[in-house]
């Protein structure tokens, strides 16, 4: 949620896009005899997104995209309502628009993970005065307000599929402007409540950093260090991939660098803020699929819109023109990823120079391959092996269909209602491998390739 910093990123790397390029050594790969299980539409959720006003948006946008995550808490909400620090009336009615997002998650069966630091007031537009939990080490306001916050989340019956995000980027001023070290102590005491509170009832994920635990990470290293000897693991190990273009294999490899040096236990990992906004296009979006669902990864799409904004347009995947929404070109990829991607997932690799990513499926009928680059143009190779797994020949001919996802003229929210039939084309292969070329040339357009097994 840092919109300012990420649209001066946006505009450098538009300015900064050449000609197109060929890459004919780099490929992505699809391997289809690595069946890697059951597709859970992974990617599918979504930060804020959501109207306060409950049915706003009809239930057929999230349905089709089978929306299965919800991360809100009342951010952005305007006076009378920002939240504790500004007193018991303006926490009230952030409050409301927190357990009206967690009513509309619950409507989907998604899980909604509760942002508790927006609840606080420190949403990003508290000003430079507003206090912290912890300041001069009396804890008496949190304390008052952990308890006011339980016995909401009680009286309102929203245990169920709740998740507690402990503090939004605490390794960000912008969001915990004190030092780490207070930080950590807030965590201890507020994880130890919520559990004498509610037990295993109700998870807990953190430190939802804004930085990735990567080995280099000095904040990751206090945190993973303090959790390990106050035995406060929590149920879901979340960060945010936003900017500085790094990969969830990286990022993967430096938690389980952490969890080794400091024994901690394995976890779901829970990307709970992807993709910068220039990369919430088809492209982008198909290539943070295929990056969440090769590690297991629950992921979350980043929301870059403020004020009433955030609490609508499903994390730009509508538009809407007067108060009729519509779907935009970056719908149409969510919505084929959960309703075409379905019997099981096999492995891919994404090409070695981190640009195209590859997410496949085996159904009973097609294969179909999602592809995406990261924001660039050019041309990559795609290699499907061991067709053989799927009873094709070794060799012969392949006959591909290819879907493209385009966006409209207004690139996020322009009305998009279908993704666009490219039609089929044969490839002739041998040694039970087919490589084809994926032509780039524009920096947002996903694919999709199908074929008859
Ligand atoms: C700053 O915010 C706090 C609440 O966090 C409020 O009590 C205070 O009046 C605000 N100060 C100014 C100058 O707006
Ligand atoms: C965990 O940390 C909190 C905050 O410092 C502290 O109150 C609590 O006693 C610690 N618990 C353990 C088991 O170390
Ligand atoms: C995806 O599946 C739906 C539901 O079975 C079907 O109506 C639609 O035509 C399919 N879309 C594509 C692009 O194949
Ligand atoms: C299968 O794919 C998964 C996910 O991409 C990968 O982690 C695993 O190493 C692959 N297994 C083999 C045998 O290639």
């Amino acid at each position: 949620m840092r919109w300012d910093l990420v649209q001066a990123l946006a505009l450098v790397q538009l300015a900064s896009a050449g000609p197109v390029k060929t890459r004919d050594t780099v490929t992505a790969q699809v391997n289809f005899n690595n069946n890697t299980g059951t597709p859970q539409h992974l990617a599918s959720g979504l930060l804020y997104g959501v109207p306060d006003t409950l049915n706003q948006i009809p239930a057929h946008f999230y349905q089709n995209i089978g929306y299965n995550y919800e991360r809100a808490g009342g951010a952005q909400v305007a006076a009378p309502g920002r939240g504790w620090i500004w007193g018991l009336t303006e926490y009230k009615n952030r409050f409301k628009s927190a357990l009206s997002n967690y009513q509309t998650a619950r409507e989907y069966d998604a899980t909604f993970i509760f942002l508790i630091h927006d609840l606080w007031g420190a949403d990003g537009t508290q000003n430079s005065s507003a206090p912290y939990p912890g300041d001069n080490g009396d804890w008496t306001s949190w304390d008052e307000y952990l308890t006011q916050l339980f016995s909401d989340i009680k009286a309102n019956s929203m245990t169920t599929g709740l998740v507690i995000d402990i503090w939004n980027e605490p390794d960000l001023t912008a969001f915990w402007n004190r030092d780490q070290s207070q930080y950590l102590e807030m965590w201890g005491r507020t994880y130890y409540k919520f559990r004498a509170e509610f037990g295993t009832a109700v998870e807990l994920s953190g430190p939802a950093s804004a930085g990735e635990p990567v080995a280099s990470n000095t904040w990751w290293q206090a945190w993973a260090s303090f959790v390990a000897s106050n035995q406060s693991i929590p149920d879901q190990y979340a960060w945010h991939m936003e900017g500085g273009g790094g990969d969830l294999l990286s990022a993967q490899a430096g938690l389980n660098y952490w969890r080794s040096t400091y024994n901690l236990p394995s976890k779901l990992i829970n990307i709970n803020e992807y993709g910068v906004y220039d990369e919430q296009v088809p492209a982008g979006s198909a290539w943070w699929i295929g990056q969440l669902e090769r590690i297991n990864a629950r992921g979350l799409r980043g929301n870059w819109l403020s004020g009433t904004n955030l609490h609508d347009y499903m994390a730009s995947l509508l538009g809407k023109s007067g108060s009729t929404y519509y779907p935009n070109g970056d719908y149409q990829v969510y919505k084929y990823y959960y309703q075409n991607m379905t019997g099981y997932r096999v492995g891919t690799l994404p090409s070695s120079d981190l640009k195209l990513e590859a997410y496949a499926t085996v159904g009973s009928d097609y294969a179909r391959v999602l592809v995406g680059v990261r924001v660039a143009t050019g041309t990559w190779e795609l290699e499907l092996n061991s067709l053989s797994s799927l009873g094709l020949p070794t060799s012969g001919t392949l006959n591909v269909h290819t879907w493209g996802f385009p966006v409209a003229s207004d690139v996020h929210y322009g009305e998009v209602d279908a993704p666009t039939d490219l039609g089929w084309y044969g490839h002739a292969y041998s040694g039970d491998t087919v490589t084809f070329p994926v032509y780039q040339t524009d920096e947002v357009t996903a694919y999709v390739f199908e074929f008859a097994i």
